[in-house]
């Protein structure tokens, strides 16, 4: 009953999105990169941390929305490598915001959701990366969305590390250069597991990746919106996936209708 529920409000938030019931290509896999909270505060007068708190606010909206969609993966940009040249008292601001959204977070056992965390743990301060292990373990058995939060994370960081780990390995004789393939090279990153990204969503109006899962996006598609992450919503959710349902994904072959030609 629930089920049906759920599913025919969602039917009717394409409709009142689209104005039509085409059907949504849901996309497995979806990252975003939430920007716009400190444009977002400066509009209202109000200190940068304030747009990021009410941005983990919309972050909540969108898992749940994720979830109601059937979604299996999403991954949230929420500090990358760069982030620590951020004034002092922006950057205290958002590790003490992730502290307590953890707890939070890790209470998603009704929407049977699972956490996981991406990036370089070794620089948070030990209290976070317990909490984060703790998000992890409690949530392993859950097979509904996957919400992942990359903390203190870069693509070509990530990259790095996984090199060291191939020349660790090598050194000690365990691969050979033959050894290395593409798909051995994925299970030494941090997204070991988790399926290449489908939609890239960008809020906050610029059109950069800023070093976010370079190897993972290689096929995605990107949207991009001017929407400020703390505005951004179901209903822009939706959006986004509607823009992926008409692309045409070719993964480098040539579409279906060019090859009949
Ligand atoms: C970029 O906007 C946003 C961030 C660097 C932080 C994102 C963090 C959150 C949304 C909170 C997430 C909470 C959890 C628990 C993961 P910006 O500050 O660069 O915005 P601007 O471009 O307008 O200055």
């Amino acid at each position: 009953m629930m089920r049906l529920f759920v599913i025919i409000q969602i039917q009717k938030d394409v409709n009142d999105v689209a104005g039509s019931s085409a059907e949504l290509k849901i996309p497995t896999h979806i990252a975003f990169v939430m920007d716009g909270n400190g444009r977002w505060a400066k509009k209202r007068f109000m200190p940068r941390n304030y747009g990021h708190s009410e941005g983990a606010r919309s972050l909540k909206t969108v898992i749940r929305s994720l979830a109601e969609l059937g979604v299996k993966y999403a991954t949230f940009y929420a500090f990358s490598t760069e982030n620590w040249n951020r004034p002092q008292e922006e950057v205290d601001g958002l590790m003490q915001l992730f502290d307590e959204q953890l707890d939070s977070l890790k209470e998603y056992e009704k929407e049977n959701i699972r956490l996981l965390f991406i990036g370089d743990r070794t620089r948070l301060a030990p209290g976070l990366i317990e909490k984060m292990a703790e998000c992890e373990s409690k949530s392993a058995d859950r097979t509904g969305l996957t919400v992942i939060i990359a903390v203190n994370y870069g693509g070509q960081d990530e990259i790095v590390r996984a090199v060291r780990k191939v020349a660790e390995l090598a050194g000690e004789g365990y691969i050979k250069p033959q050894d290395i393939s593409g798909k051995f090279f994925e299970s030494l990153l941090d997204t070991n597991g988790i399926p290449p990204v489908d939609l890239m969503v960008r809020t906050g109006g610029e059109k950069r990746l800023s070093n976010f899962l370079i190897w993972q996006n290689a096929y995605a598609e990107f949207y991009f919106c001017d929407t400020l992450w703390p505005d951004f919503g179901k209903k822009e959710l939706i959006k986004a996936i509607e823009d992926y349902t008409s692309r045409d994904r070719r993964f480098g072959k040539v579409s279906v209708s060019k090859a009949d030609a």
